[in-house]
């Protein structure tokens, strides 16, 4: 647990504190193997790869997808979606995502409208920062490939309607890639009723494991017409200069993050054990503390719905006379509140909240380790600072 006067409410940027074994099993492996994965005949180098198989089945469970050589490790979840829309996209191509993305999907598809003749709709959403799924539909055209959503925001912590988005994507034979990197580990997520194609998330936020890690999905068949975006040493197929086709290699070239997958296998235990369902009602309860809380002070603005069912733990505000920045410093100088200001890599998401010109929000984002306490003592802070503003 963490220092007691420390209260870390950033959880959406990276998570922290990890559980316990995570820290365990990154030293145990530092120390005590040190072997490279998938590379070596001697007893430490078959349990490490032992180990980053086993991360690698445990990622796979949780999504409840049967064969893990499914299941890519990445350097983060920016590095599983450039994998995924530079892999996947061809000139010519269009496609439909939201104004809710992060950069980590609004800029790759930047860069390949301008490099690679791409097209791209943004769909809006309403004020509480929901699609309408049917925006999908209507925006499809006879180039239309794929569909790009996240499926909570990193600024309002909306939940889209994903699986409803993936059977319009299904029904008109496109692909859908979900950004869940604001939602796995932290809801329940199952690959195969969101009729997903893939699945980017990192590993370092909801999942628990260490920063560093990520993971891709890619359904049965995808890796067809998926290419790989680099190549390299892979450990297998060496005798041949040719990059392997086979699941997972083709996308794995390179030195894997050990210490990050052992550590992420840790968390995956733990999570297991715990259980998304219960984190998934743990953070929704200490949400909708949080919310009521900011609901009952009068010049807080709350962006994104009121209702915590309709939420991930991420919750942004802003403080009338306050810029965003300084409501930040203060949270962290004055009452050891670490929490996140700014536009959160998500500038379309602001022009829709109004929220560009006064240099974004404030960010707060609850974990799996946040307590009761710690909301309260945020609400506290911020009636306070609300309170000499005026
Ligand atoms: C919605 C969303 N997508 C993608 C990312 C990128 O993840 P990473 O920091 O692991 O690259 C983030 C990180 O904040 C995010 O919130």
């Amino acid at each position: 647990m963490p220092p007691t006067n420390r209260i870390y409410l950033d959880n959406a940027a990276t998570s922290w504190p990890k559980p316990a074994a995570v820290y365990d099993a990154v030293d145990r492996y530092m120390r005590k193997n040190g072997a490279p994965a998938g590379r070596g005949t001697y007893g430490e180098a078959i349990e490490v790869e032992r180990l980053v198989s086993e991360s690698r089945k445990q990622i796979a469970d949780l999504i409840g997808v049967s064969d893990s050589k499914r299941i890519i490790f990445t350097s983060n979840g920016t590095d599983s979606l450039n994998l995924a829309l530079h892999g996947l996209l061809r000139a010519g191509d269009h496609v439909v995502t939201t104004v809710c993305e992060h950069n980590s999907v609004l800029r790759p598809l930047r860069q390949l409208e301008k490099n690679r003749d791409v097209t791209v709709t943004r769909v809006e959403c309403g004020a509480s920062g929901i699609v309408d799924a049917t925006a999908f539909e209507a925006a499809v055209n006879s180039n239309t490939k794929l569909f790009v959503l996240t499926q909570a925001s990193n600024v309002t912590g909306a939940i889209q309607p994903a699986e409803t988005i993936g059977r319009i994507a299904n029904s008109r034979g496109i692909r859908f890639l979900i950004d869940a990197a604001q939602s796995l580990g932290h809801v329940p997520l199952n690959a195969i009723e969101l009729r997903a194609h893939l699945i980017a998330a990192p590993g370092h936020k909801g999942l628990l494991g260490p920063l560093g890690t990520g993971v891709l999905y890619v359904a049965p068949g995808v890796e067809a017409y998926l290419h790989a975006t680099r190549q390299g040493g892979t450990g297998t197929l060496s005798e041949t200069d040719y990059q392997p086709m086979t699941m997972p290699d083709k996308y794995e070239s390179g030195n894997h993050n050990v210490p990050g997958i052992v550590g992420l296998g840790a968390a995956l235990t733990y999570l297991t054990e715990r259980g998304v369902k219960h984190i998934a009602l743990h953070e929704q309860e200490l949400t909708s503390r949080l919310l009521n809380g900011f609901l009952s002070l009068d010049n807080v603005t709350i962006y994104g719905p009121h209702d915590a069912k309709q939420r991930v733990g991420v919750v942004s505000i802003n403080i009338e006379g306050y810029d965003p920045q300084e409501v930040a410093t203060m949270l962290d100088t004055a009452y050891s509140i670490q929490v996140r200001s700014g536009f959160h890599c998500a500038p379309l998401m602001h022009e829709k909240l109004s929220t560009r010109d006064c240099g974004g929000t404030v960010r707060f984002s609850v974990g799996a380790f946040t307590t009761h306490e710690h909301v309260d003592r945020a609400i506290q802070a911020v009636s306070e600072i609300a309170a000499s503003a005026i």
